[in-house]
């Protein structure tokens, strides 16, 4: 379970910007997100796939969360969380 997760957070190319474990960040531009609650991150995760969470950064992530699905997003805001 925990290896299947890691591998989704790095076929969705997470970890390009987010660093490999979700708390080493390639530019100090991008978030740590690793650590926080599951469903925060989850939240989060939604907000920025359908919109609802807009600032200067968010449509960075928006293009990503096109190609993650629901379900997706359950099994890595769990994997982040635990990180
Ligand atoms: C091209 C760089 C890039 C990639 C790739 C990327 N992100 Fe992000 N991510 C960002 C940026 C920039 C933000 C800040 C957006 C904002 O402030 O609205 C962010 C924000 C987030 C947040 C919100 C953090 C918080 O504390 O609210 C989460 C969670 C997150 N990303 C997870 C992911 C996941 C999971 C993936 C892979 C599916 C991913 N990101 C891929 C750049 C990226």
């Amino acid at each position: 379970m925990d290896i299947d997760s890691a591998n989704l957070y790095f076929a969705k190319a997470c970890a390009g910007c987010h660093g490999v474990d979700g708390r080493t960040p390639t530019t100090p531009y991008y978030p740590i997100i690793a650590g926080q609650n599951k469903a925060y991150i989850y939240n989060q995760l939604r907000d920025l796939k359908n919109g609802s969470r807009t600032n200067s950064m968010s449509i960075v992530m928006k293009g990503i969360m096109s190609a993650v699905s629901d379900e997706e997003m359950h099994i890595i805001a769990a994997w982040l969380a635990k990180q």
